[in-house]
């Protein structure tokens, strides 16, 4: 009988010390899931460990580094298996198009979209199951962090959107490809969400005001609003969802005017 809950799941979630990451993994260790975090910084890893001590593993690690990526794979392997890959952890430097040096944009790309198709072909032989996913098996579950971003233009960077539509595709691919492995993959796109990572935007009085006006419910997300959408889609109780790229934005992407 499937549950609401990841007890006996093994997830990787990249990006998992600070903001939407760091949500994903505390709404996986509450819902009984054994969680890996990786991120860049090793002290931060080493205080979520300690805040979750027995149910979560941590390493630093830096994803968009092919060696490093090859290390996390080691890991995974040691840990004993895998059933849940978030590819979380991503960037942005925002810009217009004539600006960016060719090596900020192929960064951006790095972290965006290649760590996490490299990480997805390094984890597909921990993640396949031996069926198709029928109705009573426990299946995998890819979910990879998009944004809304990848489908319409939010001022965000051209690289950054390109990334994310990038992703959006591949996870509608690997769904494809994956099923008959018993992996489902999916994205969730999420609009401004409050982390680290827009607060240079969010603190930006004017910049805030237009983000609100285009949000139907006039306020900006909070991580565990995120996190919610990205358990379901881990869990066993979504079991005949995949190919989808599942939008958290308080009604953004259907306003017209
Ligand atoms: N916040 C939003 O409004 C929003 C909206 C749409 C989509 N998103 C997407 O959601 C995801 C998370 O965003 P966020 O806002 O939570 O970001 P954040 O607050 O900047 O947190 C990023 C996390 O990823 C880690 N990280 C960054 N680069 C890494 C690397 N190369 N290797 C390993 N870990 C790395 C960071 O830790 P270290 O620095 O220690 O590595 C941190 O734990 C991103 O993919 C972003 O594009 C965010």
């Amino acid at each position: 009988m499937k549950k609401w809950n990841l007890a006996g799941k093994k997830a990787l979630v990249t990006g998992g010390t600070k903001g939407i990451g760091r949500a994903i993994a505390e709404e996986f260790l509450s819902l009984g899931a054994e969680v890996l975090v990786v991120a860049r910084n090793a002290a931060d890893v080493e205080e979520f460990v300690s805040a979750w001590k027995g149910q979560a593993v941590g390493m630093a690690a830096d994803v968009s580094s092919a060696e490093d990526r090859m290390k996390i794979a080691l890991r995974l392997k040691e840990w004993g298996g895998l059933d849940v890959l978030v590819n979380n952890a991503g960037t942005n430097i925002r810009k217009k198009m004539w600006e960016y040096a060719g090596e900020e944009y192929r960064k951006v790309f790095e972290l965006n979209l290649f760590a996490g198709l490299d990480l997805c072909r390094l984890c597909f032989h921990l993640l396949k199951r031996g069926s198709g996913g029928g109705a009573g098996d426990s299946g995998a579950s890819v979910v990879n962090i998009a944004s809304v971003a990848g489908s319409v233009d939010v001022q965000s960077g051209t690289p950054y959107g390109m990334s994310k539509a990038a992703m959006i595709q591949m996870s509608r691919n690997l769904a494809a490809e994956w099923a008959e492995y018993g992996i489902r993959v999916n994205s969730v796109s999420p609009w401004y969400t409050d982390t680290p990572l827009v607060e240079p935007v969010l603190g930006q009085p004017e910049r805030l005001e237009r983000i609100l006006g285009r949000t139907p419910m006039g306020r900006v997300a909070r991580a565990e609003e995120v996190a919610a959408v990205v358990a379901f889609l881990a869990m066993d109780k979504a079991s005949y969802v995949t190919g989808q790229d599942i939008a958290v934005d308080g009604g953004m992407l259907a306003k017209g005017l």
